[in-house]
């Protein structure tokens, strides 16, 4: 019985993940996504679990394969996942939101497919609900909010900004200009933004090893 027990660090924690891009229809058959493939939030939904924590995995279409040992809960629209979060979170010691939440969804879906008629139609688009945001006023005391910033530009400034926009404990930057690290690749580049002021650079790391350098930072802090 004693090895079927939780061990590790994270034993007794409980930590929701997200991973990978939502996708918001426009009507039955088409929709807008990104080339998020959940391959970073996956690799820390695994590594949680390996360290004994009680994990969560909220994820929306995946490019890779599910991680062993988190609770799956799909979805679909970043709607959908604000509302998979907000169920979670309430209980959680950790919040790590490594998805790619669609920023912008049609105005209006159509019921029926949208036909060709020899003008292209125009899209209204309309933002989606900030997930980190909205989870702010949700947290029980002493939860660690762990946030992700893909940047072209600015990176440092940006993350920075997002940090202090979110309420976060720490955001983990990469830049999207950055060769072999962010969508699609197994390897990343990031550096950690703390709300403390710090910031640690690393090198290019599998995802990993990333995820462990996140986690180990994490435990220092629970
Ligand atoms: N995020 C979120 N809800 C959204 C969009 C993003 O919770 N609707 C989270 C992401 O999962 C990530 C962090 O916020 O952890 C930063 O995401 P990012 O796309 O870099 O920032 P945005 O706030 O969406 O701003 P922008 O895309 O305009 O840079
Ligand atoms: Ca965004």
């Amino acid at each position: 019985a004693r090895l079927l027990e939780p061990r590790g660090k994270l034993a007794g924690k409980r930590i929701v993940v997200t991973a990978g891009p939502t996708r918001e229809p426009l009507d039955p058959v088409r929709y807008l996504t990104n080339h998020s493939t959940g391959k970073q939030g996956i690799a820390l939904a695994e590594a949680a679990w390996r360290r004994g924590a009680a994990v969560v995995l909220v994820h929306g279409p995946l490019s890779a394969p599910a991680p062993v040992g988190a609770v799956l809960k799909p979805v679909e629209t970043t709607q959908d996942m604000a509302e998979a979060v907000a169920s979670e979170v309430g209980d959680a010691d950790v919040l790590i939101m490594a998805a790619a939440p669609a920023d912008f969804r049609p105005a209006q879906v159509a019921s029926a497919k949208m036909k060709k008629t020899g003008t292209a139609p125009t899209l209204a688009l309309e933002e989606t609900p900030d997930i980190l945001k909205s989870t702010a006023g949700h947290r029980k005391a002493g939860m660690i909010a762990v946030g992700f910033a893909l940047e072209t530009d600015d990176v440092a400034e940006n993350a920075q900004k997002k940090l202090a926009a979110k309420q976060l404990t720490m955001i983990v930057a990469n830049s999207a200009r950055e060769a072999g690290a962010g969508f699609g690749h197994d390897t990343n580049r990031v550096t950690i933004f703390a709300a403390n002021g710090t910031a640690e650079e690393f090198p290019l790391l599998s995802k990993r090893e990333t995820a462990d350098a996140i986690l180990d930072r994490i435990e220092a802090m629970l």
